[in-house]
């Protein structure tokens, strides 16, 4: 299945859209590498890379749930964790047997779901909360422009 990215991946805030965006880009290229008979020899690469960024990824959310008092933060915190599971069980999984075209493809399939699943479900929640958040503080001071809510991190 084609990993496009639409609109409704887009949840409207500028850095999180950024990193989703990157995270779909590795995703695409784990597809085309297993497209070409080499998803094998990617797949250990993809782990790496995704296991840190995700790090990086859930920590601009956190950093914004705790910024702006979101309640529903403990079950979001969850569920990033419940990612961290999911990972850990492919990284076992290639450690134990190896990188191999099964691996690459249940990654690939396990990842591509989660992603997607997650960001329309629970990001855009988490999103909409945010961007009221944003537009009160921006009346109180007095900005009209659009500021983005948290400093941007370095990408691996
Ligand atoms: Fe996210
Ligand atoms: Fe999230």
């Amino acid at each position: 299945m084609p990993l496009v990215w639409n609109k409704d991946l887009e949840i409207g805030i500028p850095e999180i859209d950024m990193q989703h965006r990157r995270i779909f880009t590795w995703m695409n290229a784990l597809l085309e590498q297993m497209r070409e008979g080499k998803g094998k020899y990617e797949v250990a690469r993809f782990l790496g890379h995704l296991g840190r960024y995700t790090e990086e990824h859930f920590a601009t959310e956190e950093r914004c749930m705790r910024r702006y008092g979101y309640a529903n933060i403990a079950l979001h915190m969850q569920l990033h964790d419940d990612f961290r599971a999911v990972l850990d069980h492919l990284q076992a999984r290639l450690k134990k047997e190896g990188a191999s075209t099964s691996l690459a493809l249940e990654t690939q399939k396990v990842m591509h779901e989660w992603w997607r699943s997650h960001i329309t479900e629970k990001d855009t929640v988490l999103a909409g909360f945010l961007r009221e958040k944003i537009a009160e503080e921006q009346k109180k001071s007095g900005l009209s422009l659009p500021q983005l809510p948290v400093t941007s991190g370095q990408a691996p």
